[in-house]
């Protein structure tokens, strides 16, 4: 389990998160949704290292504290960013990416076992089979947010931090984004998704929390924040 308690993060006096609190459980899927600059990324870049809070405690697994930790640091406790916007290596080949992304693993696991984990991302991600030679830039945006999240998953995370993965995609490619989701889940990959998109990203998740203005206002079970009216005036558009 990821515990995150009463987090607070500034960008000077911009005050992006005000005591955050939240848990990921393991083997779930947890959302946090909020609108353009509610703090979602602040709170995964917080997570990840790349940012440190001012207060706040952040526990992996029974007592492993993050803060404080460079960001390889975390990544190797277990901790796999996908950030935003996808970034991939352009100017290396799909099957080159998903190397990079086993780095933290590969002296402890070896090249057999490494070539096994590439496998098991193409059967989650066949298109990424198909492409394995290819340069990552010249790749479309929806092959790039699969590679993203599965260079991701070569790390073999104890959780999986996943930043708007719908960004700047097509809906048809979205859907298949979130179907790749609930397969996961389905695998028992422990994720913390954050998006905009919250319908999509409460179909996914088992339990979700509502961000604005750097403080979780709402929280429950995905299935009673779907219905919560609060939750559809603000962000499922009415009704
Ligand atoms: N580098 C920065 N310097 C100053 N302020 C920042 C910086 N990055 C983010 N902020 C501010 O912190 C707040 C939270 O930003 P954040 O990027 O975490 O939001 P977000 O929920 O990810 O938004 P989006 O959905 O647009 O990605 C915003 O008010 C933003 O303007
Ligand atoms: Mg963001």
């Amino acid at each position: 389990m990821l515990e995150i308690q009463n987090l607070h993060v500034s960008y000077g006096l911009v005050r992006a998160l005000q005591g955050v609190s939240l848990k990921v459980p393991d083997g779930k899927l947890i959302c946090v949704i909020g609108s353009n600059g509610a703090g979602k990324t602040t709170l995964l870049r917080t997570i990840s290292g790349l940012l440190k809070p001012t207060e706040g405690r952040i526990t992996l697994g029974q007592d492993e504290q993050l803060v404080g930790r460079k960001p390889h640091l975390v990544t190797r406790a277990g901790v796999a960013h996908c950030p935003e916007g996808r970034r991939v290596f352009p100017d290396q080949s799909v099957t080159d990416n998903l190397i990079l992304g086993a780095y933290t693993q590969l002296k402890k696991i070896g090249q057999a076992e490494m070539l096994k984990d590439i496998e098991n991302v193409f059967e989650i991600f066949p298109r990424l089979r198909e492409r394995r030679e290819q340069l990552a830039g010249t790749l479309s945006g929806g092959e790039q947010q699969m590679l993203a999240i599965g260079r991701a998953l070569m790390s073999r995370p104890r959780v999986l931090l996943l930043d708007e993965p719908s960004m700047g995609l097509a809906p048809i490619i979205i859907d298949e984004v979130f179907k790749r989701l609930a397969e996961l889940k389905a695998r028992g990959i422990t994720m913390l998704l954050v998006e905009q998109l919250a319908f999509r990203a409460l179909e996914v998740a088992d339990y979700g929390y509502v961000i604005e203005n750097g403080r979780i206002e709402i929280e429950g079970a995905a299935e009673s924040l779907k219905n919560d009216p609060r939750v559809k005036e603000a962000y499922l558009g009415g009704g």
